[in-house]
C-alpha cells in the first residue's frame, strides 16, 4: 500500500532557483533564507520518497491563459523544464509515475473532481523551484518521481480553498488504496504573501501568514474557510496561491507533526517560508 510519509509547504519563487542555478546562495542576499532550509533539507534527505505529489501552479508558461484548467494532472513518463524566457533551468528533467497517476485520475473523478488531463506538459518554476528546495544537488536525475497536480491561482475565478481542501482529501484517500508500497511526499507550493503588479505591489503581510503557517498545521478547516477575496486581500493577489498549501493538508494525516519551518522576508518580493511535516502516526510515549 503507498503512504504519505510527509508534506511540505514552499515558496516557490523562480529566483531562488536562479541563485541556486548561479551560485549565489552564499550571497549576504540570499545566505538566511538558504540556511533556513537546512534542517528541512538534511530530513528530507533521511527521508526519501519514491514518488512526490507536486501541488502547484503554472505562470502561463505550459498552459497559456487561452486554455485555464481549474484542477489538472499530468500522466506522462517524464516533463521537461519550461522555457520561461531565459532558457531551461540547467536541472534535470522530471521523470513521472503514470501508474500512480492514472489511479489518481480514477479515483479522483470518480470522487466528483474532473481533472483535466496532461499527457504532456512542461513544468515551469512553480514545481522545479520547490523540487530544488528539497535536493539541492540532483544531479543527473532528481531523487524520485513526480506527479504534477495543477491548480489554476492566476485567473478568477479561482477554486475556493475549501474545494482546495477536499481535493487533498480525495488525494490522500486515493494514494491510501494505491497496491504497490510506495512511500509519497506531497508538496503544496506558492505564497505565502506577495502581490507582483498593481498599487500593492510588493504587499507583504507578517501577521496573516504567521497566522497562516500555524493554522496549516493545527487548524484547516479555519483556512479553507476563508475566501478567495479574503486571500487576495489579505495575502495579495499572488497569494492566494496559499490555498495549494491546502491541498497537501488534505492529503495528510488530522494529526501531524511538524519536523521544522523557517519564514524570511524578502526573497524577490515575496515572503518566503518551508514548513516540512511528518505524517506518521506518532508513537504513544
Ligand atoms: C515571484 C513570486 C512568485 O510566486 C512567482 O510565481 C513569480 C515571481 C517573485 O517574488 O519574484
Ligand atoms: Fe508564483
Amino acid at each position: 500500500m503507498a503512504e504519505v510519509i510527509w508534506g511540505l509547504a514552499t515558496s516557490h519563487v523562480p529566483s531562488i532557483g536562479a541563485a541556486m542555478d548561479r551560485g549565489k546562495t552564499e550571497d549576504p542576499y540570499w545566505k538566511p533564507l538558504f540556511d533556513g532550509y537546512r534542517p528541512a533539507r538534511e530530513w528530507m534527505a533521511e527521508h526519501r520518497p519514491d514518488v512526490a505529489v507536486i501541488v502547484y501552479n503554472d505562470h502561463a508558461n505550459a498552459v497559456g491563459l487561452e486554455m485555464v484548467p481549474t484542477f489538472a494532472i499530468g500522466t506522462a513518463d517524464s516533463y521537461r523544464v519550461a522555457d520561461e524566457g531565459f532558457g531551461r533551468r540547467a536541472v534535470p528533467d522530471v521523470v513521472g509515475h503514470p501508474e500512480l497517476s492514472l489511479h489518481l485520475v480514477e479515483q479522483l473523478v470518480d470522487e466528483g473532481f474532473d481533472l483535466t488531463v496532461c499527457q504532456e506538459l512542461d513544468v515551469d518554476h512553480g514545481l522545479t523551484v520547490p523540487l530544488s528546495i528539497f535536493c539541492p544537488e540532483p544531479g543527473d536525475a532528481w531523487p524520485c518521481a513526480v506527479v504534477p497536480v495543477l491548480v489554476n491561482v492566476i485567473q478568477y475565478p479561482q477554486p475556493t480553498a475549501a474545494r482546495c481542501y477536499a481535493l487533498g482529501q480525495a488525494i490522500g484517500r486515493a494514494i491510501a488504496g494505491f497496491p504497490d508500497d510506495l512511500k509519497v511526499a506531497v508538496f503544496g507550493t506558492g505564497g505565502m504573501s506577495h502581490q507582483l503588479a498593481g498599487s500593492r505591489a510588493g504587499y507583504i503581510n507578517p501577521t496573516f501568514d504567521h497566522m497562516y503557517l500555524e493554522a496549516i498545521q493545527a487548524d484547516p478547516e479555519k483556512l479553507a474557510a476563508l475566501t478567495r477575496e479574503e486571500y487576495i486581500d489579505q495575502a495579495g493577489s499572488e497569494g492566494i496561491e496559499l490555498i495549494m498549501w491546502l491541498v497537501m493538508r488534505g492529503a495528510m494525516n488530522p494529526e501531524i507533526t511538524k519536523v521544522h519551518s523557517t519564514y524570511h522576508v524578502p526573497a524577490s518580493n515575496t515572503a518566503a517560508a518551508l514548513a516540512l511535516f511528518d505524517n506518521r502516526v506518532p508513537r504513544p510515549a
